[in-house]
């Protein structure tokens, strides 16, 4: 079976092509425009989708050998994500399949993002703990099968990858914030600076980054309202730390909890290489995975593969169709 998946919740314009479990093809253009604003702009983000996607799309089956009318399926985000950038990619994606007379399928963004790790270990079985950290969620779900997912713990205010974004609009640095704050962390001391790390003495799963941004803001507002060149590394290196840290002990704690010893992190704050080799070294006795880095970031190769699944199991609905900016992987 081959399936042309499409992403575009937020500010990345992706096309994949999948067959038969095997990836045939994976681009992905990002937006460079958001970055002059320092974070994504909605209305900017439709906009650069409905322009870039009929190219992007052209791109992944000419690079994957496949013709339009060689596809047996489309899969596209429906949720969450910005409203108007995921209605370009499903009506885009509705058009294609009504006029190719094949099937169409409206998926979960987060879901998608969990099973990229299928994409770089095809052996990878069931049950899991799933850590999903992204610019809008940082939760951990126990994964024990396809559509079997139960919530253990999730953040209280901001996204890991927020705190990253944010953390790095602080120290003057560009967008987006987590590979700006690792790139800066480099050569740094992360026990420079003693930041927060919320609900570090207690046993309950869950997280807070709100109090750790303002404690950066506050560390800089008494540095002058400047990091000074020599201490930036320094900066970095601890608030990426107090970041990793958290996400870690509650990883720590799930796995104890559950027993399950296979521990996958997935969503754009996975390709982190502090928290990929923190992880690895901190849990010898359990299996850390975390998919290739560019499939750790927003693409569509999650989203082509997630589809051949589901359209495998005879699943396109009509629900599928719906734009859901919130939706929730239990929904
Ligand atoms: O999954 P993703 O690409 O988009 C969403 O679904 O939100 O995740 C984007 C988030 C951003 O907040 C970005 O700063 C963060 O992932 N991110 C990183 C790194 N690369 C992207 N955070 C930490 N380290 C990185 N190397
Ligand atoms: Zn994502």
């Amino acid at each position: 079976m081959i399936v042309l998946g499409i992403e575009t919740s937020c500010d990345e314009t992706a096309a994949a092509v999948c067959e038969d479990g095997k990836l045939l093809s994976s681009v992905v253009a990002s937006q460079e425009d958001h970055a002059k604003y320092g974070g994504v702009v909605p209305e900017v983000a439709s906009r650069m989708h409905e322009k870039l996607l009929m190219g992007t799309v052209e791109t992944a089956l000419s690079r994957a050998s496949v013709t339009k009318k060689n596809l047996h399926g489309i899969a596209v985000t429906r949720g969450p994500g910005l409203m108007g950038a995921l209605l370009t990619g499903i009506s885009f994606s509705r058009g294609l399949a009504l006029g190719l007379k094949i099937p169409f399928l409206g998926l979960n963004h987060m879901e998608a993002h969990i099973f990229a790790n299928f994409i770089t270990f095809p052996e990878l079985e069931f049950p899991f703990i799933c850590l999903l950290v992204s610019g809008g969620h940082t939760q951990i779900w126990k994964v024990g099968g396809l559509g079997n997912y139960d919530l253990m713990g999730e953040t209280r205010d901001d996204a890991a990858g927020e705190a990253f974004d944010k953390g790095a609009r602080i120290l003057g640095l560009g967008y987006p914030g987590g590979i700006e704050i690792e790139r800066a962390a480099r050569g740094g001391d992360s026990n420079a600076i003693n930041f927060p790390r919320a609900f570090s003495k207690t046993d309950s799963i869950e997280f807070s980054f709100s109090g750790l941004k303002t404690s950066l803001l506050r560390y800089v507002e008494n540095l002058g309202g400047e990091v000074p060149g020599d201490q930036i590394s320094d900066v970095a290196a601890s608030y990426q730390s107090a970041i990793v840290d958290s996400l870690l002990s509650k990883l720590r704690l799930a796995i104890d909890k559950t027993g399950i010893e296979t521990a996958l992190i997935g969503g754009g704050v996975a390709a982190n290489r502090k928290l990929r080799e923190r992880a690895s070294n901190l849990f010898p006795d359990c299996k850390i995975l975390y998919p290739d880095i560019d499939l750790c970031t927003d693409n569509a190769a999650m989203v082509a593969f997630l589809g051949e699944i589901y359209l495998r199991e005879g699943k396109s609905s009509i629900n599928s169709h719906c734009v859901v900016p919130n939706l929730r992987l239990s929904d």
